[in-house]
């Protein structure tokens, strides 16, 4: 694993996980007298608390429990094709990639489709902290403080037609920015879905930050999808594209192998990869693998989602 960050980013200006907890701790004991003085278990689930008052119903609460990856790993150990393969590759030549100015089209089956510049969209939908588990259809996951909204107040405004079932995402094309879209080791450019009623749980959200900062390019900047209960490969990076649609969307890692990589990619520890377990994963930066949790630990919040369905066949 490469231990090189971002070139632009300072390591004075890194916040460390600490600084980061001291920091929402402060900011929450403003609200709730005392916290400062509490440990940090406590500070935790107060942050979870107030989390819990949130849309999500408290379904963070589980990822809040966990040690924070630090930012050092989140930002080296990446998974972002059109900057190579290699997991050091995205934080060495991500640097290409120029996230303003941007849009996002939002289209399809909806009453007001909206082309939104990235800033203006920021502006619309303030940003909340989601600190969500990362499980990667590798067999490795991380721990990540989030900055984002909710996928649904987007959607909401656009104003869904009734014949919106589904939501397709796609990645920006340009090999000038993503050097890596010269290779065909991918169908350019990447696309993602989901149905629409996990677009609208209030767990999905929009990231465009982590600890507390811009989302950095190998993260996906300006703007990527994150589905906690779901395989990482379905949180799509630098998205220039949303379009609910009435059909299922293809997705580009179930273009590539549909018998390995399905539509749906529920995080499930009892439906094997057809070349490994999944049954454990092992946490970056910790040494022994640790069993994988059913939709990643988010079933209560989820599970009504897929009632009935055979997650055997809708993998
Ligand atoms: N989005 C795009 N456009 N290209 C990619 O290669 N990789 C996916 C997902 N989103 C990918 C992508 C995979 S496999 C994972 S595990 C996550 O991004 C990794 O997100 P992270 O690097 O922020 O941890």
């Amino acid at each position: 694993m490469l231990i090189r960050r971002k070139p632009d980013i300072p390591s004075s200006e890194i916040t460390d996980e600490k600084v980061y907890w001291n920091r929402r701790a402060f900011i929450r004991a403003a609200a709730g007298a005392g916290a400062l003085a509490l440990g940090a278990p406590v500070v935790n689930r107060l942050v979870a608390a107030a989390a819990g008052g949130r849309r999500d119903g408290g379904g963070q609460q589980g990822a809040l429990e966990d040690k924070l990856n630090t930012y050092e790993e989140i930002t080296t150990y990446n998974n972002f094709y059109e900057f190579g393969t290699g997991k050091g590759d995205p934080a060495k030549y991500a640097h290409t990639l120029r996230p303003r100015p941007w849009t996002v089209e939002v289209t399809g089956e909806v009453h007001r489709p909206r082309v939104y510049d990235i800033d203006e969209l920021l502006k619309l939908f303030p940003l909340e902290e989601r600190v969500y588990r990362l499980r990667c259809v590798e067999a490795w996951s991380m721990v990540i403080p989030w900055e984002g909204f909710p996928l649904a107040s987007l959607l909401e405004r656009v104003e869904p037609t009734s014949h919106a079932r589904f939501v397709e995402f796609t990645t920006l094309y340009d090999p000038e920015q993503m050097p890596g879209q010269r290779r065909a080791v991918l169908p350019w450019p990447y696309v993602e879905g989901l149905r629409l009623d996990e677009a609208m749980h209030p767990l999905t959200i929009l990231a465009a930050g982590l600890y507390g900062k811009v989302l950095p390019n190998q993260n996906g900047a300006p703007l990527r999808l994150v589905v906690p209960w779901k395989y990482g490969f379905k949180s799509i990076k630098s998205i220039v594209r949303i379009r609910l649609v009435r059909e299922q969307p293809r997705t580009t890692w179930n273009l590539v192998a549909p018998h390995e990589y399905g539509f749906y990619a529920n995080v499930n520890p009892d439906v094997d990869h057809p070349r490994w377990s999944q049954k454990r994963e092992r946490r970056i930066g910790e040494l022994f693998k640790r069993p994988t949790l059913f939709l990643n630990g988010y079933a209560d919040q989820v599970a009504h989602l897929y009632a009935g369905m055979d997650l055997r066949k809708y993998f």
